[in-house]
């Protein structure tokens, strides 16, 4: 019987078998088990909660618990008991991804709730959406009107079973929920509901579906104003690569553009990935108290195997989270200034001319970067990461293609590819800002135009930090911080 009682138990029970080799220390992780999407990503009086998909009993995906965790900078955080266990008719089978809305002071979930029906659990199932609250942001009740929507309220035509991830938001009083579908003919779609009073929600419409090209399932669907501008995110299953985009097997997307909340319709003219590299997935966004609009993911990709799997008891991190920011008609995403304050012992060079590989006499495997190149002459320049042996992580910079590429494969144990995307210069300039942290690489490519997110196992005497050009360029700037 999963309760969430059980689960705490379990938990502290085995902690002490964690393996700590490649746990990370300014990202969340589960204390114990699998992890995967973020879930009620709020700020509820005076801290950053998050929830998330949590199995404990196992490092592999199984019956959905909520995890949850607090901070207060989103860089260290704090667990608390587990919020939801798969405790209910409705949910038996998992309480899968959802969001959180405050109203009169208490904290609301809402989650889908997963029913296998049949024999084949990956095509028999049933999913419905359910409400729970809590008057100290840390117990959950769930309704007992649950499920508050059930898959009777799908319009005709579209599929009976995948129907889930609610992501709330409130305009003029009047709650709105964005949930993933598709047409049961390969187009991933979002439904959009409304309530009064949160037990009676009724459909507005169906405000988006995919050309064609953007997947056969939309999960994860977050909808926000930015700017005077609506963005809708979303991370499409299946979808085709298209040139150096969205090479993993399931992708995350944005759209600028426009809601019509009342005709029920989400008009947009592009999309662009959220993040170019190969572990990111089901991202959601919150607002805090600054105003701040920030987006957390996943930082794995389904059907993989993960290294920790195998003898550590873990499996799964966040990235860190990132902020949001309108530019013309693209987003930005930053890191928050809050990392600053984690900053020691500060290295700089500058002005450094660079032609062949220059070992840069600093080391580590948690740290910051930032990084500034003059391109000139070099036909390839960038940084190798995490240098001992035969093992390195290089980012880098190809003059003529104008394209980044973030490879691992020589990173040590788990998989290696690459990834790319394009990047122009300014005024010849090539601006990073890179984080690592035990297994983990993010860079943020000319403040945020580009993100690359990657998990990386290598040796634990891999620390090293080079920087190389082909041909010749310089490097204007290089600074270092270990993050503590
Ligand atoms: C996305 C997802 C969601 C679902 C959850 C189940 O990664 O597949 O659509 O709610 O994970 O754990």
């Amino acid at each position: 019987m999963y309760t969430r009682e059980n689960a705490d138990k379990f938990i502290a029970d085995r902690k002490y078998l964690l393996n700590e080799e490649y746990r990370l220390t300014f990202h969340l992780m589960s204390e114990f088990g699998w992890m995967n999407d973020p879930n009620g990503f709020i700020y509820y009086n005076g801290e950053y909660h998050m929830f998330y998909q949590y199995y404990p009993y196992q490092p592999v995906w199984g019956p959905m618990h909520w995890g949850h965790a607090v901070s207060h900078d989103l860089m260290k955080w704090k667990q608390l008991p587990v919020a939801l266990a798969p405790d209910q008719a409705y949910d038996r089978d998992g309480c899968f991804s959802g969001s959180a809305f405050e109203r009169d002071g208490k904290l609301y979930l809402m989650y889908t709730g997963h029913l296998v029906t049949g024999p084949d659990k990956d095509n028999d199932y049933r999913q419905n959406q359910n409400i729970a609250v809590s008057e100290d942001g840390i117990r959950f009740e769930k309704l007992t009107s649950n499920p508050v929507i059930g898959p009777e309220q799908i319009p005709a035509g579209l599929s009976r079973k995948d129907f889930r991830d609610p992501k709330v938001f409130e305009r003029d009083g009047v709650y709105y929920v964005v949930l993933g579908s598709n047409d049961g003919q390969g187009h991933g779609l979002i439904l959009l509901y409304r309530s009064h009073d949160l037990a009676n929600w009724s459909l507005v419409g169906e405000i988006a579906r995919s050309d064609g090209k953007l997947g056969d399932n939309w999960e994860c669907p977050d909808l926000f104003e930015l700017g005077g501008r609506d963005v809708l995110m979303m991370s499409p299953q299946r979808m085709p690569a298209q040139g150096d985009d969205y090479q993993n097997l399931h992708s995350t997307t944005y759209m600028i553009g426009r809601l019509d909340i009342e005709g029920g319709s989400f008009r947009y003219d592009r999309y662009e990935p959220i993040d170019c590299g190969f572990d990111f997935y089901a991202p959601q966004t919150t607002i805090d108290d600054k105003g701040r609009r920030i987006v957390m993911a996943w930082m794995e990709t389904w059907e993989t195997e993960i290294p920790t799997q195998l003898g550590h008891y873990w499996a799964g991190a966040m990235t860190m989270p990132r902020e949001v920011v309108l530019d013309g008609e693209s987003l930005l995403f930053k890191p928050l200034e809050e990392t600053s304050a984690y900053r020691h012992n500060a290295f700089e060079a500058g002005n450094l001319s660079l032609s062949g590989v220059k070992d840069m006499e600093v080391s580590g495997d948690c740290y910051e970067l930032e990084v500034v190149f003059q391109a000139e002459q070099a036909e390839e320049f960038g940084l190798k990461l995490r240098v001992g042996g035969e093992e390195e992580t290089v980012l880098s910079y190809r003059q003529a293609e104008g394209r980044f590429r973030f490879n691992r494969d020589r990173s040590g144990i788990g998989l290696g590819g690459e990834r790319r995307t394009k990047v122009a210069l300014k005024d010849g300039l090539l601006t990073l800002r890179v984080f690592v942290d035990k297994s983990s690489v993010e860079v943020f490519i000319q403040g945020g135009e580009k993100v690359m997110t990657g998990r990386i196992y290598p040796g634990a005497g891999s620390l090293g930090i080079q920087a190389y050009a082909e041909g010749s360029c310089s490097m204007v700037s290089f600074k270092k911080w270990d993050i503590k």
